[in-house]
C-alpha cells in the first residue's frame, strides 16, 4: 500500500441537500417547493414516492450531527430550503425557517465542523415557478433578495457560500428534458433559465460579499469529460457538442464572460435560438456573471461517451459492456476526475477548487449480521481520491472533498431506490446504520491520506 497525504487543512466533508433529506414540508411555516408539487403528480417519481418524510432530518438533525462527529468530518455541505425562508418565494421573510438553519450551524460550529452552505439545491418555491420560474428574469431579484437575507442572518458564522448547485441540471433536466421539476420541455426556456441562474449567481455573490466581507463565495457545477466513442469525425464532433452544451456553457460565462460560439451555433442549428443575439442577454449581464469566484465546486460522478446518432445528432452511449457501472447506470471512471480538475485548472484558472460531490449508488443491503459491506463504494471513493491527489500534485488547487452523501436519501426522479449514503437509512423507521464505507472514510479522514494502491493494497483490506 502506498499512502499519499493531502495538504494540511484539506477539508474533508460530507454533502446533502435540504429537499433530499429534511422532510417536514409544512413545519415552521415552510412553503411548497417545485419538487413537492412535481412529486405529487403520479408518474413523475419512479417509485411513486415523495420527499415529504425523506430522512426526517428536520427532526433528527442532532442525531445526524452526531454521526458526522463520529466520522470526524471537517466540513458539512448542506443546503438551505428556499421555501422555508420565503414560503411564497418573495415578500415576507419567514424567520422560523432561518431559525432551523441557525441552530444547525451553531451545532456544527460547536462540533468544530465547518458549515459549507448552498443556497439553491433545486427546491425553488412553487410560487416562483407559478410566476415563470428560472426562465423569467424577475427571478434574479428574488434569488438575490433570498441570498441577502440568509447572509444577514448567518454571515457572522458561515464562511463558505455556494449560490447554485448544478445549474445544468436545473435548466436542462427541469426545463428542457422535463424529467426533473418543474417538468417543462422547452429548449428556449432552458436557455433562459441557465442565463438567469448564472446572472443571479453573479448578482447574489456580489451581495453576499458586501454583507459578509470575509465570505468565500462560489458556485457548484456538475462537470463530465466528453469522450468520443471512436476516432471518427462524427463522434469527435458529438463529444465537442456535449462539452459545449454541458461543461463550457457554464464555465465560459463564469470565467471568460461569454457563451461558447460553437455551442451557440449548435443551438441555432437546432432551432433553439433565433440567432447569435441571445434573446435573454442584456448589456452588462456577462460582466456580472464573470465577477471573480473565490472557489469553484465540482461535482464529479462519471464521464460521458458520445457518438454521432443515425440522424447525425450526438447521442450519449454506454462505454461498453465490460465497464463497471453503478445503480444509476453511471460508469465508474476515476481518471475523468483527474482530467476534469486539471483541465479546469489550466483552462480557467479558478483560485480554489473543491470536489463538492463524489459518490456512487449501490444496492446496499445489510447482511445477516446487519452490516452493509459496500466494498465497491470504498473502492469508488478510494480510486477517485487517488485521482484527486494526482491532480493536486500536478498543480490543481484542490482544497477539499465532500462525499455524496452522508445519508441514503430522496434521489429526485428516482425516489428512494438509489442509495448513495455512507449511512444506510431504513426509510420505514428512519434508523441510520453506518456502512463499511463510513468506517473507511473515517480512517481516511483521520490519516488525511489516501491509499493509491501498490503491491499489497487492494479493496480487500476493507472491511
Ligand atoms: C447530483 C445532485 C445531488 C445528487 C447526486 C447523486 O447531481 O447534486 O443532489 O442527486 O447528483
Amino acid at each position: 500500500m502506498i499512502l499519499k497525504s493531502f495538504p494540511e487543512g484539506f477539508l474533508w466533508g460530507v454533502a446533502t441537500s435540504a429537499q433530499q433529506i429534511e422532510g417536514s414540508p409544512r413545519a415552521g411555516g415552510r412553503g411548497e417547493s417545485i419538487w413537492d408539487f412535481y412529486s405529487s403528480v403520479p408518474g413523475n417519481i419512479e417509485d411513486g414516492s415523495n420527499p415529504w418524510t425523506a430522512c426526517d432530518h428536520y427532526r433528527r438533525w442532532r442525531e445526524d450531527l452526531g454521526w458526522m462527529k463520529g466520522l470526524g468530518v471537517g466540513a458539512y455541505r448542506f443546503s438551505i430550503s428556499w421555501p422555508r425562508v420565503f414560503p411564497r418565494g418573495w415578500g415576507a421573510l419567514n424567520e422560523a425557517g432561518l431559525d432551523f438553519y441557525e441552530e444547525l450551524v451553531d451545532g456544527l460550529l460547536d462540533a468544530g465542523i465547518v458549515p459549507f452552505l448552498t443556497l439553491n439545491h433545486w427546491d425553488l418555491p412553487q410560487a416562483l415557478q407559478d410566476r415563470g420560474g428560472w426562465p423569467d428574469r424577475s427571478i434574479v431579484d428574488a434569488f438575490t433578495e433570498y441570498a441577502a437575507r440568509v447572509a444577514e442572518r448567518l454571515g457572522d458564522r458561515v464562511r463558505f457560500w455556494t449560490t447554485h448547485n448544478e445549474p445544468w441540471c436545473i435548466a436542462t433536466l427541469g426545463y428542457e428534458e422535463g424529467c426533473h421539476a418543474p417538468g417543462r420541455q422547452s429548449p428556449e426556456e432552458a436557455l433562459a433559465a441557465a442565463h438567469h441562474l448564472l446572472l443571479s449567481h453573479g448578482r447574489s455573490a456580489a451581495e453576499i460579499s458586501r454583507i459578509v466581507p470575509r465570505a468565500k463565495v462560489g458556485i457548484v457545477l456538475n462537470l463530465s469529460p466528453a469522450w468520443p466513442a471512436s476516432e471518427s469525425e462524427g463522434d469527435r464532433d458529438a463529444a465537442r457538442w456535449f462539452d459545449g452544451f454541458f461543461n463550457r456553457w457554464y464555465l465560459d460565462p463564469l470565467f471568460r464572460g461569454r457563451y461558447p460560439n460553437d455551442a451557440i451555433a449548435d443551438r441555432i442549428a437546432r432551432g433553439h435560438l433565433p440567432g447569435t443575439d441571445l434573446p435573454f442577454l442584456r448589456e452588462g449581464d456577462l460582466d456580472e456573471i464573470r465577477s471573480p469566484l473565490d472557489f469553484l465546486g465540482i461535482n464529479y460522478y462519471s464521464r460521458t461517451v458520445l457518438r454521432a446518432g443515425p440522424d447525425g445528432r450526438p447521442k450519449g452511449v454506454a462505454a461498453g459492456p465490460e465497464k463497471e457501472r453503478d445503480e444509476m447506470g453511471w460508469e465508474v471512471f476515476p481518471r475523468g476526475l483527474y482530467d476534469m480538475l486539471l483541465r479546469v485548472h489550466r483552462e480557467y484558472g479558478p483560485q480554489a477548487l473543491y470536489i463538492t460531490e463524489n459518490g456512487t449508488a449501490l444496492a446496499d443491503e445489510p447482511d445477516r449480521e446487519g452490516r452493509v459491506r459496500d466494498v465497491r463504494r470504498i473502492e469508488y471513493m478510494r480510486s477517485h481520491l487517488a485521482e484527486a491527489h494526482r491532480a493536486w500534485e500536478a498543480g490543481a488547487p484542490i482544497h477539499g472533498y465532500f462525499a455524496w452523501s452522508l445519508l441514503d436519501n430522496f434521489e429526485w426522479g428516482h425516489g428512494y431506490g438509489k442509495r448513495f449514503g455512507l449511512l444506510r437509512v431504513d426509510f420505514a423507521t428512519g434508523e441510520r446504520t453506518p456502512k463499511e464505507s463510513a468506517r473507511w472514510y473515517r480512517e481516511t479522514i483521520a490519516a488525511n491520506a489516501v491509499d493509491i494502491g501498490g503491491p499489497s493494497s487492494s479493496s480487500r483490506r476493507y472491511p
